[in-house]
């Protein structure tokens, strides 16, 4: 991962402010340390709109600390376990590459060379010269009945493979931003070309009065 630079001052926007007060008021007086988790979320989404680039500085964790009466190293603790939450700064599209079984199974590795190939990025953690996209490789993002799954920013593109995903990042880069879910058109997790059972709500009427 490059070096970077962390910002020496971290200030919560209106957005967020509204967003905290909201999420504190859901806690007991006294457990509003409770609401780590939200406020880190906030602060990267934040930054993403301040810089384009969506990561939790040291100085935001800081913040949140004294906003939520605990101590620093417990914020750094929860931020650091959570691969959500981003250390460093990311490309504006951060590419989560699913390589766990299932989603190998099913061709992650052309999705994974077709990234590099597209972004000429070689490592893991790592950004494109053009500040577009990071790629991030993830475990199980719970959507294996669709594998592959290629996760950009919040959404899943599922059933990815070389060519859909050339096809997925040559659009961002147009500034398009392609309906996520399966590339193959499926319905949720039904089976490709359309649901083989249940086709039919018309269920027996002994069932329609049952108790
Ligand atoms: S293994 Fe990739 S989503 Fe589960």
């Amino acid at each position: 991962m490059a070096e970077h630079i962390e910002p020496a001052e971290f200030v919560f926007d209106a957005e967020s402010e509204a967003k905290i007060v909201k999420t504190l008021a859901k806690y007991p007086q006294g457990k509003q340390a409770s609401a780590v988790l939200p406020l880190l979320d906030f602060a990267q989404r934040q930054m993403g709109r301040a810089t384009g680039s969506a990561w939790v500085p040291k100085i935001a964790m800081d913040v949140i600390a004294a906003r939520l009466g605990m101590p620093p190293i417990r914020v750094y603790e929860v931020a650091t376990f959570y691969f959500m939450f981003n250390m460093a700064p990311v490309g504006k599209y951060h590419l989560q590459l699913c390589t766990t079984t299932p989603c190998w199974l099913r061709g992650s590795d052309e999705v994974v060379a077709a990234c590099r190939k597209a972004t000429g990025i070689k490592g893991w953690k790592e950004t494109s010269a053009d500040g577009m996209f990071t790629m991030t490789e993830v475990e199980c993002v719970g959507a294996c009945v669709n594998a592959p799954i290629l996760q950009v920013n919040d959404d899943f593109f599922e059933d990815m493979d070389a060519a859909s995903t050339e096809a997925l990042l040559a659009a961002l880069r147009r500034g398009e931003y392609p309906k996520p879910g399966s590339v193959k058109g499926r319905q949720t997790s039904a089976p490709e070309g359309g649901p083989t059972t249940l086709t039919t709500l018309n269920f027996p009427s002994s069932t329609a009065g049952a108790e």
